[in-house]
């Protein structure tokens, strides 16, 4: 499978269990409940995608939030058996396409300071470190690293997504 067979669609109620099964992977005791899945569906400010792997199995998604000023990509994740093959490339590329034309300024996020394959996807799609939050996660206290797109309209950071929209879709 190569990135460009799979599809990117909105999240439905019939993703949860797929997702949840996801988020397990990736997070484990870390992982949302079926039940706060279910509240991103309706909250009225977030978009939520998953991408499906050409055998129609979900392989993956995410998730944005439109603030007032900014977007905040709230979760991302991939099943084990489909990493590195682009996926999350491109549905970063969908979310970060989806803030520019609601004209939203930037993206930012939080990861985890140890979350290095994580902060390697955010780092070539331009994201950087703006700051940190010292014990952000209850579970265990670890930090968080805070990384924030350039201007979505910032000449560079255009012709960046252009170069990288080529490569994985
Ligand atoms: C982080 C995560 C979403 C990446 O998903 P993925 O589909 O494997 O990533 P992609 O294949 O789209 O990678 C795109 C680029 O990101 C970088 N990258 C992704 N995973 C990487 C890794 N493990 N090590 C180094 N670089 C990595 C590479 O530059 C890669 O391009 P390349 O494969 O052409 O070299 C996935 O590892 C995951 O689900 N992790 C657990 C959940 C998580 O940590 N989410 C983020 C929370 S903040």
């Amino acid at each position: 499978m190569t990135a460009t067979t799979s599809l990117i669609r909105e999240m439905t109620e019939a993703d949860l269990d797929a997702v949840r099964a996801i988020e397990e992977a990736a997070y484990g005791t870390d992982a949302w409940t079926r039940r706060a899945l279910e509240d991103e569906l309706i909250n009225g400010f977030s978009s939520y995608i998953v991408v499906e792997a050409p055998d129609g199995r979900v392989a993956g998604f995410a998730g944005i939030w439109f603030m007032r000023d900014q977007v905040h990509l709230v979760t991302i994740a991939v099943d084990p058996p489909y990493r590195r093959l682009g996926l999350a490339a491109r549905m970063l590329l969908n979310c970060l396409e989806q803030a520019r034309d609601a004209e939203m300024p930037s993206v930012v996020l939080e990861v985890r300071e140890s979350n290095v394959s994580a902060q390697a996807l955010y780092e070539r799609f331009g994201f950087r470190r703006l700051g940190r939050l010292r014990k952000y996660y209850k579970d265990d206290g670890e930090d968080a690293l805070v990384m924030e797109t350039p201007s979505l309209e910032d000449p560079a950071q255009r012709r960046l997504i252009e170069e990288l929209a080529d490569r994985y879709r």
